[in-house]
């Protein structure tokens, strides 16, 4: 027959050494808390990192004392009642029938915590998305699978993809839109992060702080349409820009950089791209009459628009092998489709209607259906003109 053990032989506390863990327990998460923003966090390049940061801060602080105590008590009751138990004691347990002080004391202070968190992050919620005077609006449309951005003009569509850039102190806002599937924009560096959806504009703000300039134009050409994610990620400057959603197989790839620079840097950058829209006027009229330039307009095109996301066009210096079927020889290959006057037709059709023909071995519903109103016509025009047309390679 077990013995039942009463409560009072139970051992005491010891008081000294649970006030001694407990301070320990308190320096360190302080120090944790204190540095972790540092250790962990990538580097700040806006105001509402602050904010952001200090939360975080905070939350790291107080987990990391739970963190402490609960494992503490973990491997102390592990190797108490167990390891080093009296292994001849064959007597049961106290028996124990709630303790009111222990329950009110575990339902308050956890209350307490994350009452305070609640009130904290919703705060900073509210700080780091409120509108601001005089902010900024840049245009971001997500796309399987890159980024493109539409800066505001009164003569031109700026648009340029991949890279983003915003003067420094100045509040911007983006106001965001995805052509197909949801994604989410995220630059660590900024500490923000926002859902982008069809058919609904999101926004995001933020001012940055930290300038880094535009790159040299011996180490990229940030004007040239057909630059791809790679070369930009090899920079070792500017901000990452990531598509925080999972939305398809080229997911990861869905990068960019973001450069905050002063307002005449972000003058000159506008005029870059506008000259880019007068070039593509020149480019346009000369396409008509010579073949040379229709090619060099439609390379530029073919990466506008985002084709070389998903297809491969060597002509075209897209080497992906991707989403879509590839566009090497598709001149030849057009030219077999019945009930098409021309190659142009059955391209021109492909592009705004693509699953009228689903190339063997694609599945239909991949391409966006959209593409007749998001390239203008001229443009449509020499872009099917240019895929018709031979090519060396
Ligand atoms: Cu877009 Cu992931």
């Amino acid at each position: 027959m077990s013995v039942v053990r009463k409560p009072e032989q139970n051992q005491t506390i010891n008081y000294p050494l649970v006030i001694a863990a407990i301070v320990v327990w308190t320096i360190i998460s302080f120090i944790v808390g204190l540095y972790g923003a540092e250790w962990f966090m990538p580097e700040a390049a806006t105001v509402e990192a602050d904010a952001v940061d200090n939360l975080f801060r905070f939350m790291l602080g107080f987990g990391t004392f739970i963190f402490l105590l609960v494992e503490t008590l973990i491997f102390y009751f592990a190797i108490r009642y167990g390891f080093m138990r009296d292994r001849n004691d064959e007597s049961d347990g106290p028996p124990v029938h709630g303790n009111n002080t222990v329950e009110i004391v575990w339902t308050i202070i956890p209350a307490i915590i994350v009452f305070a968190l609640t009130i904290y992050s919703f705060q900073v919620l509210i700080d780091t998305t409120e509108a601001k005077d005089g902010e900024r609006e840049i245009k971001v449309t997500g796309q399987q699978f890159f980024w493109s951005f539409e800066y505001p003009d009164e003569q031109y569509q700026l648009k340029i993809n991949h890279i983003l850039v915003v003067p420094e102190d100045q509040a911007i806002k983006l106001a965001m839109n995805s052509e197909d599937v949801i994604h989410a924009f995220w630059v660590p560096a900024f500490r923000v992060k926002q859902d982008v959806m069809p058919g609904r504009t999101s926004n995001l703000r933020f001012t940055a702080n930290k300038h880094t300039g535009l790159p040299d134009p011996s180490l990229i050409n940030i004007y040239d349409p057909t630059l791809t994610v790679d070369q930009i990620d090899e920079l070792d400057f500017g901000y990452e820009i990531v598509c925080a959603e999972l939305c398809g197989a080229l997911h990861g790839r869905m990068r960019g950089k973001a450069f905050v620079v002063t307002d005449e840097e972000y003058e000159e950058f506008l005029e870059g791209l506008r000259e880019i829209e007068r070039e593509k006027e020149r480019q346009r009229q000369e396409a008509l009459e010579n073949l040379d330039a229709l090619k060099e307009l439609g390379r530029t095109l073919f990466a506008t628009y985002g084709c070389n996301a998903c297809h491969q066009l060597t002509d075209a210096n897209s080497l992906n092998m991707g989403q879509g079927p590839s566009l090497n020889g598709l001149e030849e290959r057009a030219a077999t489709y019945p009930g098409y006057e021309s190659a142009e037709d059955y391209i021109h059709t492909s592009i705004i209607n693509p699953n009228a023909h689903v190339v063997e071995g694609y599945a239909p519903g991949i391409m966006p259906q959209n593409f007749a109103s998001r390239i203008p016509p001229e443009d449509l025009d020499i872009l099917v003109t240019y895929l018709a047309a031979p090519k060396d390679n």
